[in-house]
């Protein structure tokens, strides 16, 4: 077999078989096959697709390609949730936390950010000395005392997916179905929960640029998460604007913990209330859905999911204080507020553009071995449905240098487009597959 025959197998649209997928994650893993032929490769899949045998295989390549996780001495179940990505996602932070003081054991692995779209673990990052890097042995331990674990991809869990995660963000190649499905997928069959919770997002934010794509998508991942005791809900949501308020690493972990002493955007509300539901559901909770969201406000207002977090991240190594003094995290440099030249109600907010300019300003990466920046960012202050003045702060831009700010000032202004007449807030779930 060879490597240059299968590019060239995919690059002319055909299918390939198991072995072929077997031989590329394998080779790649291993360092055999370089990063241009494997991008060549991952290119011709993002250009002409897969099937869904294919996608299965990719799947199961990728994660066997590593160790896999056995968690079924923690608990009968271990839920575990996972989002196709978004501007301003911050919901992973908020609901493990809600769902592990709820007793609903929370194994999770996190990824970094990907194209204009956050990662969990960025964000974890940006507490001081939080580890998202401990042993399996640690990470188990983690969720059989205090019932959470919150980590990066490891080597040795699904390896080929991190080593193709990076790749496909830095050439491009992370918006395709086959491509997202498996890299998910593989990670959680890796991992070792059995139920899991997709949250699967469509429009200008999302790799999905429309629901019909979000439903394939949730179609193929559903469809790989076949098996005994294997549990998949897949709720379907908007991210035309960004989610919540903040978009970078440091003012994304600010939002959370506000969120978890209740203070929370409607959007980011709706999101985080029917995510939490769902997961709760899987764990054979069997409580109405009016019951479930009682419990979820009564762990948020005693402050038990906030404690929660805190064990999590004090148990990994990072200093809690600054969860409890958020002043205390670093700040960026430069802080500039976007005054609107415009009056009117918000009828567009670009999550894409919001995105690309984060990315700008060094939230997110250009390329895979990018450091980020974790105090710059975007904190909105107007969003779809407000109201605005003619020069009220639209938004507030936080950079590390002043170097472009005006240009960037701009480019903000034009992620709004306003509208003379009232704009009625949306709901962002679609649907619950
Ligand atoms: N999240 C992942 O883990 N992988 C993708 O490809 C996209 C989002």
């Amino acid at each position: 077999m060879n490597i240059i025959e299968i590019i060239e197998q995919k690059r002319q649209g055909r299918e390939l078989t198991g072995e072929q997928i077997e031989y590329f994650i394998q080779g790649y893993t291993k360092g055999e096959i370089p990063d241009y032929q494997a991008a060549a490769l991952l290119m011709a899949i993002c250009l002409n697709g897969m099937n869904q045998e294919e996608i299965l295989a990719m799947t199961m390549a990728m994660a066997n390609s590593g160790e896999t996780l056995d968690l079924s001495d923690i608990s009968d179940y271990v839920v575990d949730k996972h989002s196709t990505g978004g501007v301003g996602d911050k919901v992973t932070l908020i609901i493990s936390p809600i769902i592990a003081s709820l007793g609903v054991p929370i194994a999770k692995m996190s990824g970094r950010g990907l194209g204009i779209t956050g990662g969990t673990v960025d964000k974890l990052q940006s507490i001081p000395a939080y580890r998202t890097d401990i042993s399996i042995e640690e990470f188990k331990n983690n969720v059989k005392e205090i019932g959470i674990s919150l980590i990066s991809q490891t080597f040795d869990l699904a390896p080929a997916d991190k080593k193709i995660y990076a790749l496909r963000d830095s050439i491009s190649a992370v918006d395709s179905i086959p491509l997202i499905a498996s890299s998910i997928m593989s990670k959680k069959m890796a991992a070792g929960a059995n139920r899991i919770v997709l949250d699967v997002t469509y429009g200008s934010g999302a790799f999905m640029k429309n629901v019909s794509q979000a439903k394939k998508l949730a179609k193929a991942m559903k469809e790989i998460w076949q098996g005994k005791d294997k549990k998949i809900c897949c709720v379907i949501s908007k991210m035309e604007q960004p989610l919540g308020y903040s978009v970078g690493n440091t003012l994304e972990l600010i939002e959370a913990v506000q969120a978890l002493h209740g203070q929370m955007a409607e959007d980011l509300k709706e999101v985080v209330i029917t995510m939490c539901i769902q997961m709760l559901k899987l764990a054979d909770r069997k409580e109405s859905d009016a019951q479930l969201e009682n419990e979820i406000w009564e762990v948020i207002h005693t402050g038990k999911a906030f404690h929660k977090f805190v064990e999590l991240a004090q148990k990994q190594g990072a200093d809690a204080a600054y969860l409890y003094d958020l002043n205390r995290l670093e700040k960026a440099p430069i802080i500039v507020p976007v005054l609107s030249d415009e009056k009117g109600w918000v009828k567009a907010l670009s999550a894409e553009k919001i995105g690309k300019i984060s990315i700008e300003l060094g939230a997110g990466r250009k390329n895979k071995e990018d450091e980020i920046d974790r105090r710059v960012g975007i904190l909105l202050n107007k969003k779809m449905g407000d109201f605005v003045e003619n020069g009220e702060c639209l938004a507030y831009i936080h950079a590390s240098t002043a170097e472009k700010i005006d240009e960037l000032v701009e480019k903000v202004k034009s992620a709004y487009a306003f509208s003379s007449k009232e704009v009625a807030k949306e709901n962002v779930i679609y649907t619950i597959l």
